[in-house]
């Protein structure tokens, strides 16, 4: 039985994934789960819930909650890391911030993803370093830390040797959907799949080896990514905001019917309409602290005082999906989970070494890449200019460059003008200074 750290225990989201893998114990046999948090009183509201989730499940697991890493870390066989450099408050600044210009206010696109990579590199080649001297020398850390693409450029140029698979639930969230559409378990779709993360589309989607892409389409021309009443979704995308998300999937197919878009395409190819419909003062950060965040920590509460712990917490593809790729990593089970890698020739009209999110076998030494092949020329160049975007932030990150950072800022295609980009770029160091290297 395997040694388990979740790196950010904090996390709402570590009961979730804590369920799943209580779930799946017969897969993926466990003698202990450990939490490691920074922010060890986050992490011990948070862990009551974590333990009655494994108790209810098995009585053996043993269960620790440290801030030590060389507690959290030693003969660890997997880490699970989700930290969230900054929290929620800097996820506020991260939307606001653009807004104020004008500018798309996202998490993980736009300026906000890249003000948020400026924080989280460091952070996460620390973590890995950490888990490297403590941990099995086999071990996988098995990533959701976002922004995923910037995380895993930075990973890529910084521990190139690391034994780091960077993972989305998004793409794995659409194929829920489809599955929902079309009446089919999602592990049975076999979907091709080109971008980067959380930029990039569905070519095929094949069940038993047909392609149900076209019913789709017809269906996603009616309701966007959704069943029609959208309550086949699991909780975790249930709330209005992301019901709108997958829905106006329908306007970029009504323009580019022949691939299906990862929805977050939307604050690239139309940021007015993003824009226009959001409240610059009340931004995704403050739904989720007032929701997601609220409901967990009042049910923690709740389970404290009268030892009964209400249902407040998601459980669905994110925490599945985490389960299932370290399934595969921990058994050689080579199963086809899309995820991000290293190119090299996946996509054959894009650098070798760009970190690019395809198809890939899961072995026990790490993903092997599908062959998706040369990419039409729009999409190409969509994502030529994404990556440069990307890849300069994680220079001006490790150069500690204001020139590249202002660059990547001007590349990205939600930013209008290299003025607003240096507007947004300068309040934005101003809000980051406690966390972002100095440019
Ligand atoms: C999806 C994405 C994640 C992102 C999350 C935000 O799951 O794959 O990268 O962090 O959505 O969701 P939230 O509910 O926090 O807005
Ligand atoms: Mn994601």
């Amino acid at each position: 039985p395997f040694i388990l750290s979740i790196a950010g225990g904090g996390s709402t989201y570590t009961p979730g994934i804590v369920k799943s893998l209580m779930m799946r114990l017969e897969d993926f046999p466990l003698a202990e789960i450990r939490l490691y948090d920074i922010d060890e009183s986050r992490q011990n509201t948070i862990a009551p819930v974590v333990e009655k989730v494994i108790r209810d499940h098995s009585q053996s697991i043993k269960f620790t909650v440290t801030g030590d890493p060389e507690t959290a870390f030693s003969g660890a066989h997997f880490v699970f890391a989700q930290m969230r450099v900054g929290q929620y408050k800097m996820r506020e600044q991260d939307e606001k911030i653009p807004l104020k210009h004008g500018v798309v206010g996202q998490e993980t696109c736009g300026p906000g993803g890249l003000a948020y990579g400026l924080r989280t590199i460091l952070p996460m080649v620390e973590l890995i370093d950490m888990a490297e001297r403590y941990a099995d020398k086999k071990a996988w850390i098995v990533n959701y830390s976002n922004p995923a693409a910037i995380v895993a450029e930075g990973v890529r140029r910084l521990r190139p040797n690391a034994r780091v698979l960077n993972i989305c639930d998004m793409p794995v969230a659409a194929m829920r959907n489809m599955g929902a559409i079309l009446g089919v378990d999602r592990h049975k779709l076999q979907v091709d799949y080109f971008g980067l993360n959380h930029f990039g589309w569905f070519t095929r989607v094949l069940v038993d080896g047909e392609d149900r892409l076209p019913e789709l389409r017809r269906h996603i021309a009616r309701f966007g990514l959704l069943t029609e009443d959208a309550a086949q979704t699991d909780p975790q995308h249930a709330d209005p905001s992301w019901v709108k998300t997958w829905r106006n999937i329908k306007p970029i197919m009504d323009h580019f019917p022949e691939y299906l878009p990862n929805p977050y395409l939307q604050y690239y190819l139309m940021p007015n309409d993003i824009v226009a419909h959001q409240d610059p003062n009340y931004t995704r950060a403050n739904e989720v602290m007032n929701g997601r965040e609220k409901k967990l920590f009042a049910a923690a509460e709740e389970y404290k005082r009268s030892g009964i712990l209400p249902d407040a917490f998601h459980v669905g593809v994110h925490g599945a999906f985490i389960v299932d790729v370290a399934c595969s990593l921990a058994f050689d089970l080579r199963q086809r989970h899309l995820v991000i890698v290293e190119n090299k020739g996946a996509i054959a009209n894009l650098p070798y070494d760009a970190m690019v999110e395809v198809p890939a076998y899961i072995t026990s030494e790490g993903p092997e890449p599908v062959r998706m092949g040369a990419v039409p020329l729009f999409h190409q160049t969509l994502l030529m200019q994404q990556l440069a975007s990307e890849q300069l932030l994680v220079e001006a990150t490790i150069e500690g460059s204001y020139e590249k950072a202002l660059q990547a800022f001007t590349l990205n295609r939600t930013v209008p003008t290299m003025q607003h980009a240096k507007a947004i770029l300068d309040d934005m160091i101003a809000a980051n200074r406690d966390y972002w290297p100095q440019l």
